[in-house]
């Protein structure tokens, strides 16, 4: 079998850049030799716009070595759905939802563009490229789907009230008596083999030598803020994270009209390195007209990459965890170096900031630890250990 492809997940708020940032990678990576796909899950598909060309719901050539794909929802349902979704149509239409509208009911919140990503795991299964480039949806939707495979079951409990065993004993029963369908065996192995995709993904987009997602924004506060929060969940999921493109960033000489937006750019430079350090930085300006056609996405490409490897691993590790122990939760940080310095913890509502001597860290907590309260800290070695209440209700996440 051919090697296993590389993939890189692109992902960050809406208007960042994400669109532009994973077509430039890809077209770069595709022009230094690599066979490229690039595929869009985001529901707003602008990559066929960014590519200046259309583009459909298979992968289609774009250049050489280069191809695209913006995954397309009802194909994608029932590819992956079909016998699931056809036994979903008979119960809802059992219960007097007119046929139509019970085919719209059957694509549930989040199945999109969970469908859309098990196209990832179909690429990585089929190794035709050697890269797979992801232009996922916004960071809130990609982050509740990616978590999504450890909750496979979840799905099937929805999808199946009644177990199959169950099922097999008082189906005809419960049939005759409420004439609810049952689902047959194809159903329930439709099921199961879902549920196995979903954890399949799951374990490709958390195996760290195959996989990383890259963060993209812009300098703007609520921007800096919300990855923040979505680096803290791929670090508590288990995702890895090897870099932060910051796009957008205002040239020297902007002008007066924008120099006040310079400054503020500025002032947050230093507020990205804290929050995501150890994880690297690389900045893309702001061009003077949009980003459409492999010219101008080439010129993304360079001044993102220059010389450097686009495929290239920039950073590998998990810098914090959280972990339930005896009644508390724990949030391990790694530090660079051990230490014996004065530390101190400041605490805002969800934001943390830790500094031990020179060296700072701003982080926003998991939902999880944002009521808890902060009991001790303790070094050991180069990791810094935070102690906190569980809440009764906290599930770790
Ligand atoms: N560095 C840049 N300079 C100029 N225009 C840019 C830059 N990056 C993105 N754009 C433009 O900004 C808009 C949004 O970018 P896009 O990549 O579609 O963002 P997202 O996918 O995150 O929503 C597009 O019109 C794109 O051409
Ligand atoms: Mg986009």
């Amino acid at each position: 079998m051919a090697q296993a492809p590389r993939i890189i997940v692109y992902t960050g708020k809406g208007g960042v850049g994400k669109t532009s940032v994973a077509a430039a990678t890809a077209a770069l990576a595709a022009k230094r030799g690599k066979r490229t796909l690039v595929l869009s899950t985001d529901i707003a598909h602008s990559l066929a716009d960014s590519f200046d060309r259309a583009l459909g719901a298979e992968p289609v050539e774009i250049a050489p070595n280069l191809w695209g794909q913006e995954s397309d929802v009802y194909y994608n349902v029932q590819k992956y759905w079909g016998t699931i979704q056809s036994y979903v149509t008979s119960v809802f239409a059992w219960r007097g939802l007119d046929a139509v509208v019970a085919q719209e009911m059957t694509v549930l919140p989040g199945m999109d563009e969970l469908a859309s990503l098990l196209w990832i795991g179909e690429h990585y299964e089929q190794a035709r490229y050697d890269l797979i480039v992801v232009d996922a949806a916004p960071t809130g939707e990609t982050l509740r789907l990616l978590s999504l495979p450890e909750a496979g079951e979840w799905w099937l409990e929805h999808i199946f009230p009644i177990q199959r065993a169950a099922m097999r004993v008082a189906g005809p029963i419960v049939r005759r008596v409420t004439g609810m369908p049952t689902p047959s065996d194809a159903v329930f192995t439709a099921g199961e083999e879902l549920f196995h995709r979903l954890e399949r993904l799951h374990d490709i987009l958390t195996d760290p030598e195959h996989s990383s997602i890259r963060l993209v924004l812009n300098l703007e506060k609520m921007v800096v803020k919300e990855a923040q929060r979505t680096f803290t969940y791929f670090h508590l999921f288990g995702y890895p994270t090897d870099l932060v493109v910051v796009n957008r960033v205002l040239p020297a000489g902007a002008g007066a009209f924008l120099e006040q937006w310079k400054e503020l750019q500025e002032r947050y430079l230093p507020l990205v390195e804290e929050s995501f350090a150890p994880v690297p930085i690389r900045t893309v300006p702001l061009f003077e007209r949009e980003v459409v056609g492999l010219a101008m996405l080439e010129r993304v490409g360079d001044a993102l990459f220059a010389d450097a490897d686009p495929t290239a691993f920039f950073y590998k590790g998990r810098p914090y965890r959280v972990e339930r122990h005896d009644g508390e939760l724990i949030l391990s940080l790694q530090l660079p170096f051990a230490t014996k310095e004065q530390l101190s913890i400041d605490r805002n509502a969800d934001e943390l900031v830790v500094q031990v001597g020179s060296w700072r860290r701003n982080l926003i907590l998991p939902r999880a630890l944002v009521t808890a309260e902060t009991r001790a800290a303790q070094f050991e070695g180069d990791t810094l250990r935070i102690h906190f209440a569980a809440p009764a209700s906290a599930e770790g996440r």
